[in-house]
């Protein structure tokens, strides 16, 4: 039999109810799919407000879908079995003040419900790897921002979970705090577990992800291996030549279809895909203009998060307001019921 996945969101959608006597709603994720294979890092990208967050609670079975499923190894995510293989680092992890780093990691234990035996070698162990095991019996309102982040890893990881849900690791850590994070994401993977994390730092992504998952306005816009998403983007290919600024005219006049840039030492002429470059550079050379160098611009994980973030939303936008009626009589096959009550969370 095949192993389940460790983690199957199908058609999720998201309303939450706002305002005076919440009365309306505001649409957060609008029917996303995503499906994580064994042993694999996903990344979730999108700019501020994509669903990033909602996305990871409804995974984690803080919040539930409006519609829509969540199976965590095949198992629908309000089942504690299913949520007991999995461990959550929120976006920003509350901790109690007065506890020390060790009692903090004891309570993740006995959430977790580890059994007694062996959690004091298991919370000395993730203080080391998270290298707080000096300021283990500091209460935790001492900490700093990279500490508390990094007590908050120790505990979403303190019983070994399967599948690491973690929402903004890197974000508000120092370069050693984000390689040290980097190197724990890398290990999990090394280990066969299966992680997803959301993310704006686009080079830690692009280092540590087999895929990526791009949301923008609670829509999945694209998700694939980086290689390909950014292959299916337009290569151009930048010459640069060095001439006298007096050459440019010509340079327009000869090359219509190149897009033309003045640089220190001359100009950098950009070449759509299609054209035929070996001709192009003989044409050059024929020209007298010295070629200083030809590079193939690659579309980078940073163009396409920009262009999908700037880009207008499929269809209508989906940050819509509706009175409540509106929500549960939307045509389009949207929301009509909430399981157990789930979307009542409301905007003060
Ligand atoms: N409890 C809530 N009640 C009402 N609206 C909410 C609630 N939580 C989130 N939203 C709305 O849902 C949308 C998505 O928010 P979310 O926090 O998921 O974004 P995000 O991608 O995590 O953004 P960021 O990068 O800033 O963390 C936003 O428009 C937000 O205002
Ligand atoms: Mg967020």
């Amino acid at each position: 039999m095949t192993e389940p996945l460790p983690l199957e969101l199908s058609h999720v959608h998201k309303r939450f109810k706002t305002g005076f006597l919440s009365l309306r709603t505001a649409t957060a994720v609008t029917d996303l799919s995503l499906a994580l294979r064994t042993n694999e890092i996903v990344g979730i990208l999108g700019p501020n407000g994509a669903g990033k967050t909602t996305t990871l609670k409804m995974v984690t079975g803080l919040i539930f879908p409006t519609a829509g499923e969540v199976r965590l190894f095949g198992e629908p995510v309000h089942r504690r079995a299913a949520r007991a293989r999995m461990g959550f680092l929120p976006e920003n992890p509350y901790f109690y003040d007065y506890l020390t780093a060790e009692e903090f990691l004891h309570m993740a234990c006995g959430l977790a419900d580890m059994p007694l035996a062996g959690r004091q070698e298991r919370v000395t162990a993730m203080l080391k790897r998270l290298g707080i095991h000096h300021a283990r019996a500091l209460p935790m309102r001492k900490f700093s921002k990279g500490m508390l982040q990094r007590a908050g890893l120790a505990a979403a990881l303190i019983h070994d979970p399967d599948l690491v849900i973690l929402d903004e690791p890197l974000s508000g850590l120092d370069p050693i705090g984000r390689r040290d994070f980097r190197e724990i994401i890398l290990d999990l993977k090394r280990a066969g577990k299966t992680v997803l994390f959301s993310s704006h730092i686009l080079p830690d992504v692009e280092d540590l992800c087999d895929r990526v998952a791009i949301i923008v306005k609670g829509r999945l816009r694209e998700e694939g291996a980086l290689t390909d998403l950014l292959e299916h983007g337009t290569r151009n290919t930048d010459i640069e030549v060095r001439c006298e600024p007096a050459r440019g005219e010509l340079l327009a006049r000869e090359f219509p279809t190149l897009d033309c840039a003045s640089t220190l030492a001359g100009f950098r002429l950009g070449v759509p895909v299609g054209e035929n470059l070996q001709e192009l550079l003989g044409r050059l050379i024929a020209l007298n203009l010295e070629i200083v160098s030809v590079r193939p611009h690659r579309l980078s994980l940073e163009d396409l998060f920009v262009a999908h973030a700037e880009g207008a939303p499929p269809e209508a936008p989906p940050e819509r307001e509706a009175r409540d009626e509106g929500a549960k009589s939307a045509p389009d096959g949207e929301p009509k019921s909430a399981p157990d009550g789930a979307n009542q969370e409301v905007e003060s």
